[in-house]
């Protein structure tokens, strides 16, 4: 018997080979090319879970069929296929993204968007109530996935050496670019601002909602606390009150950060810069320490110290170096000597484009996709997903099952 049903509407040369995959997975699929279709669909089905939508080649239809999964109270997600060079205009056109779309870039294979569309599945519960697909927030302890998201903290004791830019726009590069699933935890209220440079102002924090909780309201996880960010991110907040960030309870956070590894491929934190016990159990939960560092005295220094930091509690291994502002003169070779480490990828100076992106709330690598400092940030996402990078949602033991490897789909 079919699980869900999923609508189709790509270009043909694509729609075979992800219709064919999605069916041997069980999924019921139709095939869509017009809007009359879709909406006679919709009137009709309640099992819909997801639409896969063009992003690019037929665009304008694509934001009909969008319209309609969201008209008369539905909330169908959608999941919008593109090439990296296409988001710019996406994201400019579709501003009012639910949190439960998410973009997927060509070219892919067949099977890396089936794991995408069973992970939808699993994160959110098609509910039939007879008045349409109503999807609920699936608690991720539901996801029986082997997955485990990868934690990078970014952190360095100096302030203002791009530990927030980095974080941002890693996290996009990583979503938008590597068709990863990302979680970006803005753990710096006091000198942070990752919110407000996404544009998402005002949203509910992990410690309002912990409060709620204390006075007696429901859990919530990361995940349901975490708002949409245009390119797909999910960003949550633990608090907006510089004042007591300190009260946040270190093994509360990381217990919250824990339980999202499930629902994520990779959670970026931006960490305030401080050695305080948050900051202590979230280096020892970190995958990997990402340590922006400027060609100037102060920040080498800085690098030097939480290198020391880091021997001293056992996770130097995971502590790498990001050279920023790269070509400013200095020699990225005296920087590595200096601070006794390689450098993980180096990003150049982005001049304005930083301060433009974030006065629309977007990030360079979607305002900016073409330019240099985009290339950068790719090359640091390679380098944190390193040379055995899984594909997006699918986890090696269950491809081995299939024993099936497909050439991407290129159009
Ligand atoms: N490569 C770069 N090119 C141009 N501007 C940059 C670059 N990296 C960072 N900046 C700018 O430098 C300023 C400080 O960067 P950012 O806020 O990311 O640092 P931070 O380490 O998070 O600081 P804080 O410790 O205060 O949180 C920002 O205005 C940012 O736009
Ligand atoms: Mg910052």
């Amino acid at each position: 018997m079919s699980r869900h049903a999923v609508v189709i509407a790509l270009p043909h040369e694509e729609m075979v080979p992800v219709s064919t995959e999605l069916r041997q997975a069980g999924f019921e699929v139709l095939g869509v090319s017009t809007a009359d279709e879709l909406e006679s669909i919709l009137s009709t089905r309640r099992n819909i879970a997801l639409a896969i939508l063009d992003g690019e080649v037929d665009f304008d239809r694509s934001l009909e069929f969008y319209a309609l999964l969201h008209d008369n109270g539905r909330s169908i997600p959608a999941l919008m296929v593109v090439s990296p060079r296409a988001m710019d205009r996406l994201t400019a056109n579709v501003t009012k993204t639910s949190i439960n779309d998410e973009y997927f870039t060509r070219p892919y294979s067949a099977e890396s968007i089936r794991w995408r569309v069973e992970a939808m599945c699993i994160r959110s519960q098609t509910v039939d109530d007879g008045s349409g697909a109503i999807l609920q927030s699936a608690g991720i302890e539901l996801g029986d996935w082997s997955r485990r998201a990868t934690v990078v903290a970014v952190f360095s004791p100096k302030g203002g050496v791009g530990k927030t830019t980095i974080a941002t726009n890693l996290a996009a590069t990583l979503q938008l670019r590597k068709n990863q699933r990302v979680l970006l935890i803005d753990g710096d209220t006091v000198t942070g601002h990752v919110t407000t440079s996404l544009g998402l102002e005002q949203v509910r924090t992990m410690a309002d909602a912990w409060q709620d909780e204390a006075e007696g309201g429901e859990p919530a996880t990361m995940l349901d606390v975490a708002t949409a960010h245009p390119s797909g991110i999910r960003v949550v907040d633990l608090t907006d009150d510089p004042l007591h960030m300190a009260d946040l309870d270190p093994e509360r956070v990381t217990q919250a950060i824990n339980l999202s590894r499930r629902a994520f491929d990779y959670i970026v934190i931006d960490l305030h810069p401080s050695y305080g016990p948050l900051n202590q159990a979230i280096f020892l939960e970190a995958d990997q320490i990402l340590v922006p560092v400027t060609p100037d005295v102060p920040a080498l220094r800085a690098a030097l110290q939480m290198r020391d930091v880091a021997t001293e509690m056992g996770v130097v291994e995971r502590v790498k170096m990001v050279v920023n502002r790269a070509n400013s003169g200095v020699s990225v070779t005296d920087m590595e000597r200096t601070v006794g480490m390689p450098a993980l990828a180096q990003i150049r100076s982005g001049g304005l484009l930083f301060v433009r992106a974030a006065n629309e709330g977007r990030t360079v690598i979607e305002r900016f996709p073409k330019d240099k400092i985009t290339e950068d940030f790719e090359t640091l996402a390679d380098n944190v997903m390193g040379p055995h990078a899984v594909p997006s949602v699918a986890p090696a033991p269950v491809r081995g099952l299939f024993g099936r490897v497909k050439e991407p789909i290129r159009v």
